[in-house]
């Protein structure tokens, strides 16, 4: 093989795979799971850490160890065959022993860790319900009678129990930063309880494919200083005053057409197969959290949903430009 072709073989896809692999890398980015930003993450990170140096020293001895072999033991010319070794009982049990230390000192604090977050909520907890639907997520807030939809907000330093379910299929509730991922199946509840520690906007994920928008059943977490949390629930019991101008003529045509059988809105419709709009203006983003909740994207979201997201179960509804951007104007206005 002369140089040319073992660059093309070989060293060219190195190269790519290599930027590809460090283009993924960034120690804090919106996903990164090694920026714990709750007591669940870093109890995470603490056990990761643990296995990350065990293993790399591990590695390192067994890189030293390997090259020193290949060097002193190679290959020479005439050599002779070197002694064989059979049934070597100090040899035996200490590979037999050292990898269960191993286990052993990894067990430990995993267990450890598994019991700590796997305690019963403090009794002042904030109860959260998060129902993962195909394909967005509902949070229901029980004691203050808020339901949202793709946007969690949560007061920082306070503990949050998450109750976790689903009416259609197997979805994970993911948030990298604040810790995860925990499972949300039908049939089944079950619980994560996490202390958001630093106010901010951190970006979650379903982390099991459920269908065919699995991709963009994203989620944004606003974890807020407890006054700001405060106002922001206060808003969110609010019932919507009435629009004026475009937003009325939306009013009207949402009232008016199929929207009403899925969403609801206080004061105007009670469905439930679709996200709760009633504060949908004050959110940042749209359809699960890919697209920015702007009015040009939420007209063309009411127009046509499968177009933007494939799979989504909104319907076309029909709508003439005038009124998608009507009814964008009243959702807008819905804060
Ligand atoms: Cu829901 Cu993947």
């Amino acid at each position: 093989m002369n140089g040319q072709t073992s660059a093309r073989l070989f060293v060219r896809p190195a190269l790519v795979a290599v930027a590809l692999l460090l283009g993924g890398c960034a120690w804090d980015g919106p996903m990164s799971t090694v920026a714990g930003r709750s007591d669940f993450a870093r109890e995470i990170l603490h056990v990761y850490g643990i296995i990350t140096w065990v293993a790399a020293i591990i590695a390192l001895l067994v890189f030293v160890v390997l090259a020193w072999v290949l060097l002193r033991f190679r290959d020479r010319p005439d050599a002779p065959l070197p002694p064989q070794t059979r049934g070597h009982t100090l040899l035996e049990l200490s590979w037999t022993i050292a990898p269960a230390f191993v286990l052993l000192v990894i067990a430990i604090p995993t267990i450890q860790v598994i019991f700590r977050t796997q305690a019963a909520p403090a009794p002042g907890a904030l109860e959260v319900l998060v129902r993962g639907r195909q394909w967005w997520w509902e949070f229901r807030y029980p004691a203050l009678d808020v339901v949202t939809a793709n946007e969690l907000h949560l007061p920082a330093g306070r503990q949050v129990a998450l109750s976790l379910e689903g009416p259609d299929v197997i979805h994970s509730f993911w948030v990298p930063q604040l810790g995860g991922k925990r499972d949300v199946v039908p049939g089944r509840l079950n619980r994560l309880t996490l202390t958001p520690e630093t106010p901010g906007e951190y970006w979650g994920q379903c982390a099991e494919f459920c269908g065919v928008a699995h991709a963009f059943m994203g989620m944004r977490v606003v974890v807020e200083p407890p006054d700001a949390w405060e106002r922001w629930v206060a808003a969110q019991r609010a019932t919507p005053g009435e629009p004026a101008g475009a937003a009325a003529e939306g009013k009207a045509i949402f009232a008016s057409r199929a929207c009403v059988g899925c969403h609801t809105i206080r004061g105007v419709s009670a469905g439930v197969l679709g996200p709760d709009l009633t504060t949908f203006g004050g959110r940042k983003m749209l359809g699960a959290a890919f697209l920015p909740n702007t009015p040009e994207n939420v007209a063309a979201w009411v127009k046509d949903a499968g177009a933007m997201k494939p799979g989504v179960k909104m319907p076309a509804l029909g709508l003439s430009d005038g009124e998608a951007r009507a009814v964008a104007a009243y959702l807008g206005s819905l804060k």
